[in-house]
């Protein structure tokens, strides 16, 4: 196992008063699988996902993600987790609009402060990976959104982290990219990440290892799950 939450739950403070998103959930993610976690609009999903991603804390319970505590860790204990355990990918690819592809998918080596060469070479081993190489001079704006995504799965695995998060990887592409990009996180899996997918579509539940529901914030396992897309 390399990320938990246990009995975590997420109260939003806003100006009209408390917002409970996500009741007290207990998750787990293993290496070497694709969980999906699927739920309809609002019921929670990005809030479970976010508190995985150590985006943010929970209210109460636990997150461990990688043998470590988050109560524990400091601001920039955790920013530290983002960047070099977790790889993140979402829905509008969020790509910088002025970089090439190749500068994109380099851009956390920057912040890993690598040298160049070692930069060069995991650029272009990771751009390999999703079969973008002849791609990588183009900008964000000269790629389809199939070819976007590939280039932020690029980024995303590109420090080699233990856990991929993707949340709603495939909400923006049509159909033959969905199925692309779908069967890089499963390969991705194969190879031994963490990987866990949000999403609203229950298409997606033929790529899972493993599937849980969430619910008016309220995280079910789904029974009979590969039934579910029927
Ligand atoms: N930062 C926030 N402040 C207040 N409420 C929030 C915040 N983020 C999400 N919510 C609310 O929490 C609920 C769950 O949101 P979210 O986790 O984004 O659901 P999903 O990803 O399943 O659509 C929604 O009602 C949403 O409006
Ligand atoms: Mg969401």
């Amino acid at each position: 196992m390399i990320a938990e939450i246990i009995e975590a739950n997420k109260i939003y403070e806003t100006p009209a008063g408390k917002f409970s998103a996500l009741s007290k959930s207990n998750v787990q993610l293993n290496e070497g699988e694709l969980l999906l976690i699927i739920g309809p609009s609002g019921s929670g999903k990005t809030t479970l996902l976010s508190l995985i991603g150590c985006l943010i804390e929970p209210t109460d319970g636990e997150v461990i993600i990688d043998g470590k505590t988050i109560s524990k860790m400091s601001a920039k204990e955790m920013a530290l987790i983002r960047l070099n355990t977790i790889g993140f990918v979402f829905q509008q690819f969020n790509l910088l609009a002025p970089l090439t592809a190749e500068q994109n998918v380099g851009f956390p080596l920057l912040m890993q402060n690598l040298s160049t060469p070692e930069i060069n070479r995991k650029v272009e081993e990771a751009l390999n990976r999703v079969n973008m190489t002849e791609h990588k001079k183009k900008l964000p704006q000269q790629l389809s959104g199939g070819q976007q995504q590939r280039i932020a799965i690029a980024r995303a695995l590109v420090t080699n982290p233990k856990i991929i998060l993707c949340d709603e990887p495939t909400a923006s592409l049509d159909k033959d990219s969905v199925q692309i990009v779908m069967k890089e996180l499963k390969e991705l899996a194969r190879k031994g990440k963490a990987v866990a997918v949000v999403t609203h579509d229950p298409r997606l539940i033929e790529y899972a290892d493993r599937a849980i529901e969430v619910k008016n914030g309220k995280v079910e396992t789904l029974e009979n799950w590969k039934e579910f897309s029927k």
